[in-house]
Formats: structure tokens, C-alpha cells, sequence
């Protein structure tokens, strides 16, 4: 279960070096570690995580995945969705996803999920970082994608504690889907989810920037992009921005 167990910091690193702290320890699958303030908190591609002091949803949970390794990419998939659902079900929010794990209100970022894998004895674990911005209505300095927050988009403030237990509530549900079906069965709901497939893309990587067309998801949770000359590849990581966008 999710949030089985919860660590709170008032302030600390990162939530996901405190997840990974408890992997070491032998903490139980679904621990949750939490935190008002992060002063090293971890985006994607070696990026950092601003978030305002005791504003937003910053948790980690700590896993131990049932399915093989080749499947794990689905679990970047599955935070993505989970995070949808609760901004739906719970805020009546629109959002829509862009790979691998960004969630987006009108192109304005809300969400976004880091995970982090290891082995100790033998066991294999993994952490699902996932910050969400709930009451922040400020947002200083550069981001790649322009930001929001459930604040902004519902005009008023949000409980982080009910973020968190909606949150709790839908990863228990997609990840039992996946220990269940698999990363080609997440792979077909993060289809339905995002607004990017069949459009124009800009894959970055570095300083380099390539136009595709975002094709679809791989059954194993990569990206099916095609370049100009028709050539397709899959994308297991980097950067995949709307082709409008790109050279923000
Ligand atoms: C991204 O979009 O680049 C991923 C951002 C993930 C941020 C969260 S906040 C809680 C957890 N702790 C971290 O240090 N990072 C993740």
C-alpha cells in the first residue's frame, strides 16, 4: 500500500535520497517520505527540483518491483497517470501527459516524476519521486516548461494532505495494474492520457535538437518518434518537447 508508512522532514536534501536511505534499511514496499523543503531536491536529466517552502506535494515512495527490469520504464508511466487521475477525480483538473513523465495543464507544468532504481542484497528497489505543485503562485527563475500550480489552475488553495492521500490512492491502483498486466497494459492508459502522439516534436539532446513526429509509446514504454526522412527510432530517455516550444 502507498503511504503505508510516512517520514515527514520540515526540510531536507531530497525526499529521494530519504527513500533510498530506507531501501538500505529494508523499510516496507509503499514508504513514503515527505517534506516541506528540499535544498538539493533531484529533477530528470540531472536537473534540480525548485519548490517554495511548505507550497507544494514533494514525496517519495520506496518499491520493490515485482516485474522484470526490461519493464521498469512503466513506472515512470504509471506516476504520470496516477498523477492525472487524482488531479481529475480529485480537483476536476484537465491534464495531459508528456513522455516520459511530465504532467501538463495547458502546457504548463504541474507535476513531474524522477525515479531512481538500486539493488541491496540482492533486492531490487526503486524510488517514485514525484513533486506536485499545489498552492506555489510564484515561480522564479528558468524552467523549461512554463509552470503551474492546482492554486492557479482551480483559483483557490489545496490540502496537501489530501494531494497526498489522492496521490496514495491512485498509484495503490495503477501500480497493482502493472505488478498485474504490465508495462504494455500502463503503456495503452498513458496512450489515452497524453495529447502528444501524432504531433510534432523536438527531441533535445544536449545542444542538439532534431524535429520528429512523436509516433506513439512502445508497448515497453518508450517513445516511437520519426525523424524528417522517415527513419523511426525509440527514445528511452532525453527530452521531447511540443515542436512549438522548442526553442523556448
Ligand atoms: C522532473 O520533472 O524533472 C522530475 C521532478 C521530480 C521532483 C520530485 S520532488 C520529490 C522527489 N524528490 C526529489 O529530489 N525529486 C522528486
Amino acid at each position: 500500500m502507498f503511504g503505508i508508512s510516512r517520514e515527514h522532514f520540515d526540510e531536507v536534501d531530497s525526499t529521494n535520497a530519504r527513500a533510498k536511505a530506507l531501501a538500505l534499511a529494508g523499510a516496507p514496499h509503499g514508504s513514503a517520505v515527505t517534506a516541506d523543503f528540499q535544498s538539493a531536491g533531484r529533477g530528470r536529466e540531472d536537473r534540480s527540483w525548485q519548490s517554495g517552502r511548505a507550497a507544494n506535494l514533494l514525496v517519495s515512495f520506496l518499491v520493490y518491483p515485482e516485474r522484470p527490469m526490461e519493464e521498469w520504464g512503466g513506472l515512470s508511466l504509471l506516476a504520470g497517470i496516477a498523477v492525472h487521475e487524482l488531479l481529475r477525480e480529485s480537483f476536476t483538473v484537465a491534464a495531459d501527459l508528456k513522455w516520459p513523465n511530465d504532467v501538463l495543464v495547458s502546457g504548463r507544468k504541474i507535476a513531474g516524476v524522477l525515479i531512481e532504481t538500486g539493488q541491496i542484497d540482492g533486492r531490487a528497489w526503486a524510488v517514485i519521486g514525484v513533486g506536485v505543485n499545489v498552492n506555489q503562485t510564484n515561480f522564479d527563475g528558468d524552467y523549461l516548461l512554463p509552470p503551474t500550480s492546482l492554486a492557479l489552475e482551480c483559483g483557490r488553495d489545496a490540502d496537501r494532505q489530501e494531494v497526498f492521500s489522492a496521490l496514495c490512492g491512485q498509484l495503490d491502483i495503477w501500480y497493482a495494474r502493472w505488478r498485474e498486466r504490465g508495462t504494455a497494459s500502463i503503456a495503452t492508459a498513458w496512450r489515452a492520457r497524453s495529447g502528444m502522439l501524432g504531433r510534432k516534436a523536438v527531441v533535445r539532446d544536449g545542444d542538439a535538437r532534431l524535429e520528429v513526429l512523436a509516433v506513439d509509446i512502445a508497448p515497453d514504454g518508450a517513445l516511437l518518434v520519426e525523424d524528417a526522412d522517415g527513419t523511426r527510432r525509440l527514445l528511452y530517455a532525453g527530452d521531447v518537447f511540443p515542436s512549438e516550444r522548442a526553442h523556448d
